[in-house]
């Protein structure tokens, strides 16, 4: 029986389901698999489902004569040397679209967060501080009217500006390159990325990790934007240089900041922990009930083709095929 090995335990019933057809071996533990662990699990496997924090880098790859498939259950997937499973012949896939839409809702909670002080508000009610209403109480900045810049206008940065409209807002956003799809769909403008520092009053960034993405915000970035104006990061936490953005709203260049993730996950900066107009999330943009049932079943979806010697759906490095 093909082994297939699960680096974490998932909601719903479809492991159980291809447990029926294969050897499937779930690391169903509060943590992470460490390295060893997911070596002695992975080079007995055919394939493996991992997500965003199990590293499969050469090494590992060097591990797993029987591996046809590297199943990673996410959009993203940086932690996979794609080159290298490129060149074994092994085949990488995601899970793009199911967690659009759930990932654009989280960026726009953690913007009312953020602009509304909520957070800081339920702290507030709780700890007994609420005494008599005035109206300087919990003074937030408004949404609605303002201008929405996303980094990012993927499917995730288009689905956050869609709901932009609810709030009559303008839209600009910056990207690799233009998307004239989304610009007609949303209405959004493409602008420059000194431009969208400049005239955002909130910046969403839902870019991948790339060299070219690695490091975009820094204290130079954050001197640029409105001092006002509010960042939001559900894309990969290293655009963001963490101890830099920390000292920006130390000093008040900018208005406040809502993370789902960060530079070194799952640790997060001290200095930032100390602010107060920063909301912290543990990367759970896509964690809803449903999409990680959708996610899973994907990402099972890939498994079953690859093992039945079919091409996966979903696959990342389609060079594998002439390879
Ligand atoms: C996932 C994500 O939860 O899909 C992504 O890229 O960042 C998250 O939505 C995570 O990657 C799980 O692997």
């Amino acid at each position: 029986m093909k082994k297939i090995f699960v680096s974490a335990a998932y909601p719903g019933s479809s492991i159980d389901r291809l447990a029926q057809k294969y050897d499937v071996h779930v690391f169903d533990k509060d943590r992470l698999p460490t390295a060893e662990e997911l070596a002695r699990e992975a080079q007995r496997s055919s394939a493996l489902i991992t997500t965003v924090s199990d590293v499969i880098d050469k090494n590992i790859i060097d591990l797993c004569p029987n591996l046809k498939i590297i199943s990673n259950s996410g959009v993203g997937y940086e932690n996979v040397d794609i080159p290298y499973a490129t060149e074994r012949g092994i085949f990488v896939t995601n899970t793009p679209n199911v967690l659009t839409e759930t990932t654009a809702d989280m960026a726009w909670a953690l913007m009312v967060c953020v602009a509304r002080r909520i957070v800081e508000a339920d702290s507030y009610m709780r700890s007994g501080q609420f005494k008599c209403w005035k109206p300087t109480l919990m003074l937030g900045v408004n949404i609605h009217g303002k201008t929405l810049g996303v980094l990012g206008m993927g499917r995730i940065g288009t689905a956050v500006a869609r709901r932009a409209s609810g709030f009559n807002m303008k839209i600009i956003y910056n990207n690799r390159s233009r998307n004239e799809q989304a610009e007609k769909a949303v209405g959004a403008g493409f602008v420059d990325f000194p431009t969208l520092l400049r005239e955002s009053d909130y910046i969403v960034v839902t870019t991948p990790l790339t060299k070219e993405t690695k490091g975009r915000f820094g204290l130079p970035e954050f001197r640029q934007m409105k001092r006002d104006s509010i960042i939001i990061n559900v894309g990969r936490g290293p655009v963001i240089k963490e101890a830099e953005l920390a000292e920006a709203l130390r000093q008040g260049l900018i208005w406040g900041a809502g993370l789902d993730v960060f530079e070194n996950e799952p640790k997060v900066d001290p200095e930032l922990l100390k602010q107060e107009n920063v909301v912290l999330a543990p990367h759970m943009a896509s964690a809803s009930w449903e999409t990680r049932e959708e996610m899973i079943g994907m990402a099972i979806q890939s498994v079953e083709l690859a093992l039945s010697g079919e091409v996966p759906l979903y696959l990342v490095n389609s060079e594998v095929l002439s390879s």
